[in-house]
């Protein structure tokens, strides 16, 4: 009901052919980053955005929205008053992300590389769920290593992060944080991938101090 109320108000942004043009142009500049030649199929959007995590959270980040497929998707399964802050570094994408005219989304052009610091200067607060289609396994380690433990730092214990990438590389990275993974491949998608869900563990009480001032610290 709250989706609906939400889709309802909000301009839906770029079409599927549109997105494309984007995609092929911004994968001429960078390849490696882009990593695909195609727009997020809408049976990989539903299953990213159609789950509870989504729908109850507050604060959701994504990393790597492209051209905004998975962004148009997650913000019509988004409550009206949650918020959606969306991390894209090629600037090939800041004209279709801006064409998506929705009070809930803040659209930032930047590495996510620097994740921990946006958050702090929006004053964004602990995400609820973090979606990330950015390739790890066409980054360096380092890099890989840096946004995994930024994606770490900024989801509230029992908080979601889901990836969607067509190797495994970012369980790499995700698993000594989070723990193995759960799975689902989404063969309806060019190419074909895999999701990964992880859910932070919530912090035994004696680490709940050092929580708090985590939290203080991004919402600072
Ligand atoms: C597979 S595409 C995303 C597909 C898109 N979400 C869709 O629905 O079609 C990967 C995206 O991650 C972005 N990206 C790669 N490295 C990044 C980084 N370090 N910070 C922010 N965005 C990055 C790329 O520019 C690209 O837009």
């Amino acid at each position: 009901m709250h989706a609906i109320t939400a889709a309802a108000d909000a301009s839906p942004g770029p079409s599927f052919i549109k997105r494309a043009y984007y995609v092929l142009k911004a994968w001429r500049q960078a390849p490696l980053d882009v990593a695909t030649l195609c727009p997020s199929s809408p049976s990989l959007t539903r299953k990213l955005a159609d789950r509870d995590c989504v729908k109850n959270a507050q604060n959701i980040i994504e990393l790597g929205p492209g051209a905004g497929g998975t962004t148009q998707t997650l913000l019509e399964h988004m409550r009206p008053d949650a918020r959606l802050m969306v991390v894209e570094k090629s600037t090939v994408f800041s004209e279709p992300l801006r064409a998506i005219d929705d009070p809930r989304l803040d659209v930032v052009m930047d590495d996510a590389c620097s994740l921990v610091d946006l958050v702090t200067q929006r004053n964004f607060g602990l995400a609820d769920v973090v979606v990330s289609g950015i390739p790890f396994s066409s980054m360096p380690a380092t890099t890989a290593k840096t946004i995994a433990e930024s994606i770490h730092q900024v989801l509230r214990p029992g908080g979601v992060f889901i990836a969607y990438q067509i190797r495994d590389h970012v369980t790499e990275f995700a698993r000594p944080l989070f723990g193995p993974a759960e799975t689902e491949v989404v063969p309806m998608n060019l190419p074909p991938l895999t999701l990964y869900t992880w859910t932070k563990v919530c912090m035994p009480p004696s680490s709940a101090k050092d929580n708090g001032a985590s939290r203080r610290s991004l919402s600072a």
